[in-house]
């Protein structure tokens, strides 16, 4: 842990990194509000820690709810980014409890260990995505049987990880190399953000506040506000009632959610942020020396195809290559304009429909 608790106070301030998250993830206001605390908070802790304190300050370990393709991950990979820290992130349908099949949970430390070249120090500090958590909930009804009882034991197997705990780590991974020698390192300080879509969780919790009732399902743009107020409401109790077991619940302070995004909001993550998609692809025609640009309606049209698709932003680039394949074919070849003399490429909205329309679909 470099510098004191000023450098940190400073460098941590929520503001600043809400400033750095505003710059590339749109929308999804509460969810950067609270991981910068999250993160803020985590930060100091990790100063007292360093000073040697008896430091009552609990993890910030977080949960993070909401449909797919709406910026779970890409909010913590940007957190990791502005932290400068190594980030992993573990897909847990493949974690198993018992080592037999799949892998163990020290795998998320092993990959959060490769991914900076086994620099034990910086992966001290790492942050360990812990994907798809919500599949490892008990759930009382269901088909999955099995499923459930091995997440329960996937749950219970990740508790002294998250808690924080010095864990013995195969550097190479589970069961293949029993007689590799093992890595420790000191979880205490690494932050882990559980996400998933939870699927089902706003029923949960409208039953439970007593509203409406009806199916809500991620994605759909009429139910947005909705069920964006309703995972608003979530608490601990909630997730202990959707399968997750109480001590893990208990080890995940922080719960935070992301909206589903609507069209206005895929618009804007097609031009704005920085990375932004329509930006990635004015770059690379300026090479040729042509102007990318887009007519009346076409913006919205993309944004449209995408939100069909049901995958959040995830559409948005599958969208774009259907046609852009075609436009990027002919760019170098594009004339210039008689009266400017510069070459400008339109992608009208016509362009859009035809295209996505045949190969948008299968192009997630
Ligand atoms: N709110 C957002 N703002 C900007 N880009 C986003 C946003 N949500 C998703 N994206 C884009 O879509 C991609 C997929 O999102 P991701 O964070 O992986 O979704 P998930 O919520 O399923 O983890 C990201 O890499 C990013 O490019
Ligand atoms: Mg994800």
């Amino acid at each position: 842990m470099k510098g004191g608790m000023a450098t940190v106070m400073s460098r941590y301030m929520p503001t600043k990194v809400k400033a750095w998250l505003d710059k590339r993830v749109i929308g999804q206001e509460e969810a950067k509000k609270t991981l910068a605390v999250a993160v803020y908070n985590h930060m100091k802790r990790s100063v007292l820690r360093a000073q040697d304190k008896d430091t009552p300050v609990r993890k910030s370990n977080v949960i993070l709810m909401g449909g797919t393709g709406c910026g779970k991950t890409y909010l913590v990979q940007c957190i990791a980014e502005y932290m400068k820290v190594p980030c992993y992130i573990q897909d847990c349908t493949k974690i198993t409890a018992s080592g037999y099949v799949g892998s163990d949970v020290e795998d998320c430390l092993a990959g959060l260990l490769r991914s900076c070249n086994y620099d034990v120090e910086k992966a001290r500090h790492g942050i360990v995505v812990l994907d798809e958590i919500d599949k490892n909930a008990v759930r009382s009804a269901g088909p999955s049987i099995t499923r459930d009882v091995s997440g329960e034991c996937v749950q219970q197997s990740l508790l002294k990880i998250v808690e924080g705990d010095l864990v013995g780590v195969p550097p190479m991974g589970g069961r293949k190399h029993p007689e590799q020698p093992l890595i420790y390192i000191d979880t205490s300080d690494i932050l882990f953000i559980a996400t998933g879509a939870f699927v089902g969780m706003e029923d949960l919790v409208s039953r439970r506040l007593g509203v409406g009732g009806g199916k809500i399902g991620f994605g759909r743009a009429a139910a947005e506000t909705q069920e964006a107020d309703l995972l608003d409401s979530v608490t601990p109790q909630d997730l202990r009632d959707y399968g997750m077991i109480p001590e893990f619940v208990g080890r995940f302070p922080v719960i935070a959610h992301v909206d589903p995004l609507g069209k206005d909001a895929l618009v804007r993550i097609l031009t704005e942020p920085e990375g932004a998609l329509v930006k990635e692809y004015r770059q690379l025609l300026e090479m040729d020396g042509v102007e990318l640009r887009f007519g009346e309606g076409a913006l919205d049209a993309i944004a449209e195809r995408a939100l069909a698709m049901g995958t959040g932003a995830r559409g948005l680039r599958g969208v774009m290559e259907s046609f852009m394949r075609d436009v990027m074919f002919e760019a170098p070849y594009a004339r210039g304009s008689k009266s400017t003399g510069s070459r400008v490429v339109t992608v009208t909205k016509d362009m859009v429909e035809k295209k996505a329309g045949k190969s948008g679909k299968q192009a997630v």
